[in-house]
């Protein structure tokens, strides 16, 4: 495995939609092993696909404090949503910076794993933000367009307030 470079705001690939994974291959695999290796060395709680330059529909989330909790989601679809949180959300795509986003309180996703076998991942609070969050990278959309208000240092939050990078 391997760290993959971070793509930042600016870059073209972030804005573009990422493909249907047809069939898992070693090359794919490889991409998985690498995107949760880079999530954990970088703190985040997701990353996506298109944040390491490839345009396909794979994110890997791990909202847990042991970091021992990876969720890995090929072709994710939003099912159900329920419920409404605001609060900050950061992007690994977007070093330094938060925005208060409004997300739905309750996701449930339906997703392939990398064994390619269905799975159904539901989430609250954290882990329904992420959800949401990731798969907004599929669509090339990055959380900067749903900031109410602006953009703020990340450093400059109270650090009792929620923050988190994807
Ligand atoms: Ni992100």
């Amino acid at each position: 495995m391997a760290l993959r470079t971070i793509r930042t705001m600016g870059d073209p690939v972030l804005e573009k939609r990422a493909k249907e994974v047809t069939e898992m291959t070693e090359r794919l695999k490889t991409l998985i092993g690498d995107m949760l290796e880079t999530m954990y060395e970088e703190n985040g709680v997701g990353l996506a696909a298109p944040q390491v330059g490839v345009l396909k529909r794979i994110v890997v989330i791990d909202v847990s404090e042991e970091r021992n909790e990876p969720h890995v989601l090929i072709n994710p679809v939003i099912t159900e949503t329920e419920g409404e949180q605001t609060g900050y959300e950061g992007c690994l795509s977007v070093p330094g910076k938060v925005g208060m986003v409004t997300r739905p309180e309750r996701v449930v996703c339906r997703a392939l794993d990398e064994n390619m076998q269905e799975v159904t991942l539901e989430g609250t609070e954290l882990l329904g933000r992420a959800i949401a969050h990731e798969l907004d990278h599929l669509e090339g959309r990055l959380y900067v367009s749903l900031v109410e208000g602006e953009l703020v240092d990340a450093d400059s939050t109270e650090p009792d307030e929620e923050e988190v990078e994807e």
